[in-house]
C-alpha cells in the first residue's frame, strides 16, 4: 500500500512542498489546513492532482484532529501548520491555541491513531535566544541555551517540550525539525521571507528592499519538505529535536545569487542580523534521520526564479491575496 501521509498547513509554503514531493512519489497526500488561500498548492501541483485529499481542519479543534485522523487513516504524519512571528505578536492568544494546543491535539491523535510511528513536526530556529545564545566560534549548539525572543519561539520550545513528555508518557517517538530561512515558491509570509520576495521581484523586473541582513542558514522549500518526510519515515525512537541543515551564507551571497540569474536586479537591503543566532550545529539531522539531498544555493535561488517566472507568464496568483 502506498504511504498515505497527513500534512497539517498543507496550504502554506513548506506543506504545498511536501504534497509536490509526495504526489510526485505516487503516495496519498491529506492535505489539511485551515487557510483560505491555496495558491501555494495550485501552484506546485495543480488544480486537481490524483492522490490529493483536500480537508478543511482547524488544528486548535481537537475533536477535530481526532476525527479527521478515524477518517482518513493517515500511515504518516508531518504536523506544520502554525502562525509565524508575526501573528503570534499581533494575537499571543490566537497564536498560542494554534502553535501549541494545536499542536497538544496532534500529539494526542498520534498517540492514539499511530503510536509506532514517528511524529514529524516542525519547531524554528527562534527556539533559540536570538543574539544572546551563547555560541562556540560564532555556531550555536545543538539544542538552544538562551531564552527565545518572540512568543512564536517560546510556543515552539513548548510543543518541543510537550514532544519529549509524550514519549516519556506514551512511548510516541517524535523527530522535531528547526527550519532557519526556507525559501522557494510559496513562502509569502513571516519574518523572513522577504529575500525570497527579492527573487520574486527580480523574476518581474521589480526594484525590492531586503528587510534584513547578516548570515542566515537559507533552505530551500523542497528540501524542508524532504527532511520532514523522511523524518516521518524513520524508524527513531526517542523525542528529539535537530536543526534543519542548509546553506549558511550572507544576504550578500543570496543577492550575488539572484544576480547570477537577473544581472539587472536592482537589491537593496537594511544590514541587520536577524534575532536569531547566524550558524547553528546542523550535524544532528543526518545522525538522526539521514542525509537528505539538498539544492545547492545557486540551484535553489535559480530554480525559484526560474518558477516565479513561469507562474508569471502564466498569470498566477503567487501572494496571497489580502
Ligand atoms: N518558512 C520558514 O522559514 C520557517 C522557519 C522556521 C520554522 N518554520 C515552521 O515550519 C512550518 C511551516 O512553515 P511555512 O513557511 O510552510 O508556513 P506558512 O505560514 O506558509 O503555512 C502555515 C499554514 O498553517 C495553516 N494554519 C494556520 N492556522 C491553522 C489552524 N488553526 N489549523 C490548520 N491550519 C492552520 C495556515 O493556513 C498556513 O497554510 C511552521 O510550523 C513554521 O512555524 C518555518
Amino acid at each position: 500500500m502506498a504511504d498515505r501521509f497527513l500534512v497539517t498547513g498543507g496550504l502554506g509554503c513548506i506543506g504545498a512542498w511536501a504534497a509536490h514531493e509526495l504526489l510526485a512519489e505516487g503516495c496519498e497526500v491529506i492535505v489539511a489546513d485551515l487557510g483560505s488561500s491555496d495558491h501555494r498548492l495550485r501552484n506546485l501541483v495543480g488544480e486537481h492532482p490524483s492522490g490529493l485529499t483536500r480537508v478543511a481542519l482547524d488544528i486548535t479543534d481537537a475533536d477535530q484532529v481526532m476525527a479527521c485522523f478515524a477518517e482518513h487513516r493517515p500511515t504518516h504524519v508531518v504536523h506544520l501548520a502554525a502562525l509565524q512571528v508575526p501573528f503570534c505578536k499581533a494575537d499571543p492568544v490566537g497564536g498560542a491555541r494554534v502553535n501549541v494546543v494545536g499542536t497538544v491535539a496532534l500529539l494526542e491523535a498520534m498517540a492514539e491513531h499511530l503510536p509506532d510511528r514517528v511524529f514529524s513536526y516542525a519547531s524554528s530556529v527562534a527556539a533559540y535566544g536570538g543574539e544572546d545564545e551563547p555560541t562556540v566560534d560564532g555556531v550555536a549548539a545543538a539544542d538552544p541555551q538562551g531564552k527565545p525572543h518572540t512568543l512564536y519561539g517560546v510556543y515552539k520550545r513548548a510543543n518541543e517540550e510537550s514532544a519529549a513528555v509524550y514519549h516519556a508518557d506514551r512511548g510516541l517517538s517524535s523527530i522535531g525539525l528547526r527550519p532557519y530561512v526556507v525559501y522557494g515558491v510559496g513562502r509569502d509570509q513571516g519574518v523572513t521571507s522577504s529575500p525570497n520576495m527579492a527573487m520574486l521581484a527580480a523574476a518581474q523586473g521589480e526594484p525590492f528592499h531586503i528587510s534584513y541582513g547578516g548570515r542566515a542558514v537559507y533552505q530551500h522549500g523542497r528540501d524542508a519538505a524532504r527532511a520532514f518526510i523522511a523524518a516521518a519515515r524513520s524508524d527513531y525512537d526517542g523525542a528529539c529535536v535537530v536543526n534543519l541543515p542548509g546553506d549558511e551564507v550572507s544576504m550578500q551571497d543570496i543577492i550575488a545569487a539572484i544576480r547570477a540569474v537577473v544581472p539587472e536586479a536592482e537589491i537593496t537591503l537594511d544590514d541587520v542580523q536577524l534575532p536569531f543566532p547566524p550558524s547553528v550545529d546542523a550535524s544532528g539531522f543526518d545522525r538522526v534521520v539521514g542525509a537528505v539531498p539538498r539544492y545547492p544555493l545557486d540551484e535553489g535561488v535559480a530554480e525559484t526564479i526560474g518558477r516565479f517566472r513561469a507562474l508569471i507568464a502564466a498569470g498566477a496568483v503567487i501572494v496571497p491575496q489580502r
